[in-house]
């Protein structure tokens, strides 16, 4: 027990849920997999809220009663694979939603029945039986829709206690069969039946019944070791009884002859659809085939896969024209390594042709074959060379769907191609067409498929594909997207693994239509060139198949393995013309700027002012020593006109002495009569000031001018240190109304050696400044003078002119 119950911890337990959350607990799936675990005994404990248990490739082999009663719930049990001799379905009595069971591949020998009603999959098939097993209690089973059985004898009187059942699906596993009872399988009722035959079974008698039972017949193992039966035996079958139209055989081996008489069998029965695979057939190839009667027919669709013959001398015409002549809707024969295919020389009703998989030639071709009413043509994985040649063939069809993938098919230029104008879908996937194909290609195709090719570019001179809405071109060696220019109404282009760069324009432009692009795994080369390819995806999400994983640039290397979603590349450093826009732009924006500041805050006089600002400092540094070895005793002397006596008064003198407080000044408030000559005292005070300032208004010149203009020339003093003088302009005096007789004075304004007086009030600071860094100096020596006072003197010489020496200090 403890060996068992180690054994169980290994069971893969697996909780699956379905449904929604409301749901959970009731839906809940819990399966328990201890398959292929060598278990001898069905593990004791089993979770009981278990609904699948599968205990299949295990060594089982006896079911105790007690087994499943713990695991109530469960719906699937699997037991497949073991060597359980007995089965007693009272085993699951309180298993009652049980509805799958499958008890296949075991050593079954008996079974106890019980009626389980809810059981639908119920598989006693691979089992020792020797009488299949079914019981009263079986056909109360009503809910069951796949029943799988086994027994060495078959026997009508067991199948019809089952009779009133609507099976889906009786398959019927037989290890072997010693009896079958003539008659019994169509007692049954089912949709389907599948037989799997013993070796060395007769069939014929199987066969003839399974057609008599189910719309769906399948045999699997057909083997003609223990052939007896002569075609003449078979051919009473009569369609009433057939019920049959749909055939499937697989794993046939058998003689040519026994090949062709099932053939001819299944012909005159109901069957539609007849399908052979893994066939393989040996002896000897019956050189008349015209013993084969191909009248009296419902067949439709007959289709053989995966042929192998054992002969090596086949009269292939023979064989080919056995089938070509049966002239049914669909017929495919592939995987039988034909070498080539031969139609009767009238028109043939065939829809559907399929060779696919063979080593067809040209040669199949050569001759003129007449299939007026052809749709489907498949020729994949075959041999074929000339396109030509196969559209010369299409032309006398109607056909529509063409597959001629995986050949070695080529096209010259000079070769003429003539489709028909049915055909809209093509396949030339891996052949080894290069870029003269599109001159082949048929007017009305909507759907072309030319991967895995060389093709190197779509030339331009092509006809116009107007109906081309797919088109895959992936795996040549494209190195560019195509435009759509040839075709409009593209939607689908597939471009993967060619040599594309970086797309051209010309897709931009010309694709409009196109919803669906594949270019991944190109060599993508990340440049201002492949912006526009970025954009697409940005503004037509999902158009790109792919993205981002498979669009990767390859150049430039150190952009080599981006994705090109992460690549940036601003749309400034790729448009030129942009480019230059910005530029001038921003040039003109600079331009007005500079042109506002000089119109709106007279820049240039600031500039004027801040450089003599600079000036009067560095002047000032150099010469203040020098000057000061003069006597100096005023700081400044100021000369101005009676007019402008109130400026001097209430602007000029508070805004000198700002900076320390205390200067002195020297003034000389001038009359209005030119006449008068300028008074020694003044001219003591120019001498004894470190400035002179003069303040230059049209009354000043007109006036006071002519003193200074004679003492300057006379002194030449102006003209040597011209430094110590600041004129303040404080009206703009035109350089013509300044008389010819002050040549000093042109010369100071025409040098524009002065300070302007800003009519702007905003500007007064800066002037102010400037003023006074240009009468700035340390006047040592004045310091006695500090108890001189404020005095006005009346000069009899000069009556009306004032001189002042003022303290400011003690204004
Ligand atoms: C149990 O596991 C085996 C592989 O070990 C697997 O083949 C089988 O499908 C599993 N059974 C179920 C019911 O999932
Ligand atoms: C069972 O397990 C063995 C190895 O443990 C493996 O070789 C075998 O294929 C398994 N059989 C099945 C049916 O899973
Ligand atoms: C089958 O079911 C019917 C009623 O559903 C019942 O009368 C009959 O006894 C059952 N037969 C067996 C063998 O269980
Ligand atoms: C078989 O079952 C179907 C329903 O599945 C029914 O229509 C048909 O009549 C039955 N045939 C026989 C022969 O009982
Ligand atoms: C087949 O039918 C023919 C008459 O059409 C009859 O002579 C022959 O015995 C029948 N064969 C079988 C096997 O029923
Ligand atoms: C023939 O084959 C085509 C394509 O597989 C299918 O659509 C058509 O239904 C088939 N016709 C018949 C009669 O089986
Ligand atoms: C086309 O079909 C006509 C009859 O329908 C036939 O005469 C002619 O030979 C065929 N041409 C080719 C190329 O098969
Ligand atoms: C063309 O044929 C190839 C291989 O034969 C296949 O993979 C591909 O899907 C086919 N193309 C179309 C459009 O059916």
């Amino acid at each position: 027990m403890r060996h068992i119950r180690s054994i169980y911890l290994f069971c893969c337990i697996v909780i699956s849920v379905r449904g929604g959350a409301s749901k959970l607990l009731e839906e809940r799936e819990l399966t328990i997999n201890c398959s292929n675990m060598s278990l001898r005994k069905v593990p004791t404990d089993l979770t009981p809220s278990a609904t699948m248990l599968d205990l299949s490739y295990n060594l089982l082999f006896q079911l105790q009663r007690s087994d499943f009663h713990s695991v109530s719930k469960l719906k699937v049990l699997i037991l497949c694979h073991n060597r359980i001799q007995e089965l007693d379905i009272r085993t699951f009595e309180f298993n009652t939603e049980l509805r799958y069971l499958d008890v296949s591949y075991n050593r079954l020998k008996m079974v106890t029945w019980y009626s389980l009603a809810g059981l639908r999959h119920l598989d006693l098939s691979f089992n020792d039986f020797d009488t299949v097993p079914i019981c009263e209690e079986t056909g109360n089973m009503s809910h069951l829709e796949i029943l799988g059985l086994s027994g060495a004898k078959i026997r009508k009187s067991d199948f019809q206690k089952i009779s009133h059942l609507h099976l889906n699906t009786v398959f019927l596993g037989l290890r072997t069969l010693s009896h079958y009872e003539e008659g019994s399988l169509p007692i049954l009722n089912t949709t389907k039946l599948h037989i799997v035959l013993p070796m060395n079974t007769n069939f014929w008698v199987l066969l003839r019944d399974g057609i008599k039972t189910s719309k769906i017949l399948e045999m699997t193992n057909i083997d003609g070791k223990s052939q007896s039966t002569s075609y003449e035996t078979q051919q009473n079958l009569t369609l009433e009884k057939a019920k049959t139209s749909i055939l499937l055989l697989n794993k046939v081996d058998l003689l040519w002859g026994d090949l062709l008489l099932i053939f001819q069998f299944v012909w005159h029965t109901s069957v539609e659809y007849f399908q052979v695979q893994h066939v393989t057939f040996g002896g000897k190839v019956y050189p008349d085939h015209n013993s084969f009667d191909y009248s009296n027919t419902v067949m439709r669709t007959i289709k053989l896969e995966h042929v192998h013959f054992r002969i090596f001398s086949i009269p292939q015409e023979r064989v080919y024209l056995l089938f070509t002549k049966m002239d049914i809707e669909n017929l495919t024969i592939s995987d039988a390594q034909m070498p080539h295919m031969l139609f009767p020389i009238y028109p043939m009703r065939f829809k559907y042709l399929n060779f696919a998989n063979n080593i067809l030639t040209d040669d199949v071709f050569k001759t003129p074959i007449q299939l007026p009413h052809l749709k489907t043509l498949i020729l994949k994985d075959n041999k074929l060379e000339t396109l030509s040649l196969v559209s010369c063939f299409a032309s006398n069809t109607s056909l529509k769907h063409l597959d001629l993938s995986q050949n070695l098919l080529q096209h010259e230029n000079d070769e003429n191609c003539l489709w028909p104008e049915t055909l809209i879908s093509m396949n030339l996937s891996s052949n080894k067409f290069t870029d003269s194909v599109f001159r082949c290609l048929p007017r009305n195709i909507q759907i072309l498929d030319m991967n895995d090719n060389k093709i190197q570019t779509v030339p331009k001179e092509i006809i116009h594909l107007t109906s081309l809405r797919e088109l895959n071109l992936a795996f040549n060696l494209l190195t560019d997207l195509p435009g759509c220019s040839h075709f409009g109404r593209l939607s689908v282009l597939n471009v993967e693994m060619n040599l594309i760069l970086s797309p051209s324009l010309d897709f931009f432009q010309s694709c409009q239509e196109v919803k669906i692009l594949n270019a991944g795994r190109n060599p993508f080369r990340c440049t201002c060139e492949l912006r526009d390819f970025i954009q697409l995806e940005k503004y037509s999400e999902g158009m790109m198949v792919g993205w981002s994983d498979s669009y990767i640039c390859e150049y430039p290397l150190n952009l080599k393995g981006t994705q090109l979603k992460d690549v940036h590349l601003p749309e400034l450093s790729c448009n030129i013309a942009l480019l230059i826009v910005t530029i001038v732009v921003i040039m003109l924006v600079l331009g007005m700027a500079v042109a506002f500041c000089c119109f709106h805050f007279d820049l240039p006089w600031y500039l004027r002012m801040l450089g003599q600002w600079a000036q009067t400092w560095h002047r000032v540094r150099k010469t203040t020593q020098r000057q000061l070895k003069r006597n100096i005793q005023f700081h400044v002397f100021i000369s101005y006109s009676e007019h402008d006596s109130a400026w001097v008064k209430h602007a000029l003198i508070p805004n000198l002495e700002k900076e320390d407080g205390s200067i002195l000044i020297c003034f000389h408030e001038g009359n209005s009569d030119p006449g008068k000559n300028i008074t020694e005292d003044v001219i003591k005070c120019i001498e004894k000031s470190y400035k002179s300032i003069f303040v230059l208004s049209p009354n000043f010149v007109q006036s006071e001018w002519c003193h200074y203009e004679l003492y300057f020339a006379h002194h030449n003093l102006f003209h040597e240190s011209s430094d110590n003088i600041i004129i303040i302009l404080l009206e703009p005096i035109p350089l013509y109304c300044i008389p010819i007789r002050y040549p000093k004075l042109k010369a100071l304004m025409e040098k524009k050696a002065y300070l302007e007086w800003p009519k702007d009030r905003r500007k007064c600071g800066l002037f102010w400044t400037n003023l006074r860094a240009a009468i700035h100096v340390n006047l040592l020596e004045t310091r006695q003078m500090c108890e001189l006072q404020t005095f006005t003197e009346l000069n009899e010489g000069s009556r009306g002119s004032t001189i002042s020496l003022v303290r400011t200090d003690c204004l």
